[in-house]
């Protein structure tokens, strides 16, 4: 069974609130990382997985992709997308990455923001990229890093009698799987992976690695959210860059 997490409303709603303020991780930290892991988006094919409201499809088609699909499981972020960000040429696709089924398509960037911690079987996924693939094409995406999703009470700062920070834990990192946390609701589920099952069930399916980036905050981030300094003690999020074979 997927979680849709995104379709509760309580969830939704604050979601929304804090990605609409425009002072996030995502802003200051992901989205950078991820962006500048891009060759070109000029006149690329591109499959968003987990595309969310579709922020990102706008940017591609904004920088000269030709054609963006977009694929969430959840229908209050694809009608957000529609609404917010719809262009003749992107598509949006309401379904779970793990149902999506596109004949005889191949694209030539396949990214994913922020997705990969939901989907149980990673394997199924990077099997399902490449099949989707074109030739030499790339395929990106952020995930938590795995610092973050390791413990199982995922509660990771330990504090002084201050409630200053002493320490990231990490513990059970070699535990793979189901973690269940409180984001804004109780039983948020996202899936632990160790860094070396990341990257080697991309080499075992014939990826070939091109980079790996722990971002930090850009500089306009650390002024607008000054706990983003914490990203230098451990990174929150990992993103992988690799490219199908040719
Ligand atoms: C953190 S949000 C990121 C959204 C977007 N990529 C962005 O960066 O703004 C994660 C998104 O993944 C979607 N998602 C989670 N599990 C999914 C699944 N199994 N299939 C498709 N989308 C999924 C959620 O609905 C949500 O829109």
């Amino acid at each position: 069974m997927k979680q849709n997490i995104y379709d509760n409303p309580d969830f939704f709603k604050e979601y929304m609130d804090l990605r609409e303020s425009g002072i996030t991780y995502n802003d200051f930290i992901e989205q950078p990382a991820i962006k500048s892991a891009i060759s070109t988006l000029k006149d690329k094919t591109i499959l968003d997985l987990g595309c969310g409201a579709g922020k990102f499809a706008k940017y591609c088609v904004d920088n000269g992709a030709s054609k963006v699909i977009g694929v969430d499981i959840s229908r209050n972020m694809i009608e957000q997308a529609k609404k917010e960000n719809e262009n003749e040429k992107i598509e949006y696709i309401c379904t779970p990455i793990e149902d999506l089924e596109l004949q005889n398509q191949k694209f030539d960037l396949i990214i994913s923001s922020l997705a990969v911690h939901y989907i149980k079987n990673y394997t199924n996924l990077i099997q399902k990229v490449r099949n989707l693939l074109s030739k030499n094409g790339e395929f990106i995406f952020s995930t938590e890093h795995p610092i973050v999703t390791a413990r199982i009470e995922m509660d990771n700062w330990l504090r002084d009698s201050n409630g200053e920070k002493l320490h990231w834990a990490l513990d059970n990192y070699q535990e793979e799987g189901k973690r269940e946390h409180n984001w804004y609701v109780d039983g948020v589920i996202v899936y632990h992976r160790t860094i070396s099952t990341l990257i080697n069930t991309l080499l075992d399916n014939g990826f070939i690695l091109e980079k790996v980036i722990e971002p930090q905050s850009i500089p306009s981030g650390l002024e607008q959210m000054p706990k983003l300094v914490n990203e230098k003690r451990r990174p929150s999020f990992i993103v992988i860059k690799s490219r199908g074979a040719s």
